[in-house]
């Protein structure tokens, strides 16, 4: 059955949401190298995207998280909202980061509390491949698609990626549980459906991860 409110395994929604869960992935950013990696990475991928969008007047960054991306996506736009399901994870974020041009809501990425093209650009990183389901996963992204005026940046976990084929070798082999991942063609008909299209689709690395990073502007 489809839970939009806990539409992540349950332990790692719990894990998000508490105190010590939220602080160790914050951590995780600052001392384990591949997550420094990724981030450089994303950070370098979103600064060309940018330059490519130019600075608009509204972000919205769901889900957030403890605000990694925040300084980035701030020097961007002149208001960002910055929102998540875990109360602790916006707190956190509002505190490191203040509210000087910045909102902060705690907020479904299935459901987000917005009206349509409420915002210029529409983020969100790393959540898709959390979602158990293919609906909750299309779901998320109908909504980013819904309330960007003029485009969408978002990952996926691409079924395509070796990672992914070589996952489904050992899901065959050793019972391993499959990953949560969209096809990028799927990814882009639903964009096309919602009147975007796919400007760039960079994948985070080519080997050891399958993470794509998307950018879609509206027609
Ligand atoms: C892997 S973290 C990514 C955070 C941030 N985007 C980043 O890249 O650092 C996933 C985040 O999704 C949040 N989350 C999980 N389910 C959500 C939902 N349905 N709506 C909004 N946020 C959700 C979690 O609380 C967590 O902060």
């Amino acid at each position: 059955m489809t839970n939009l409110h806990a539409p992540m395994q349950p332990s790692k929604l719990q894990n998000y949401n508490s105190p010590r869960g939220a602080e160790a992935y914050k951590a995780d950013y600052q001392n384990k190298l591949h997550r420094k990696w990724s981030d450089k990475r994303e950070r370098a991928l979103l600064t060309r995207y940018f330059a490519q969008i130019g600075h608009v007047d509204r972000i919205l960054d769901l889900p957030s998280g403890h605000g990694r991306l925040s300084d980035l996506l701030h020097a961007h736009c002149k208001t960002l909202i910055e929102g998540d399901w875990s109360f602790t994870m916006v707190s956190l974020n509002k505190r490191d980061h203040g509210t000087d041009r910045r909102r902060y809501c705690r907020a479904s990425a299935l459901e987000i509390p917005l009206p349509d093209g409420a915002v210029d650009v529409a983020v969100s990183f790393r959540l898709s491949h959390h979602l158990e389901t293919q609906e909750l996963r299309e779901r998320h992204l109908r909504e980013l698609f819904r309330v960007a005026k003029k485009h969408v940046i978002v990952t996926w976990f691409s079924a395509t990626s070796l990672k992914n084929m070589l996952r489904q070798l050992r899901v065959k082999l050793a019972g391993k549980k499959p990953k949560n991942v969209l096809r990028n063609e799927r990814v882009r008909a639903i964009a096309q459906e919602a009147g975007f299209r796919q400007t760039l689709a960079k994948p985070l690395f080519l080997i050891g991860s399958g993470h794509v990073l998307g950018l879609f502007t509206r027609t």
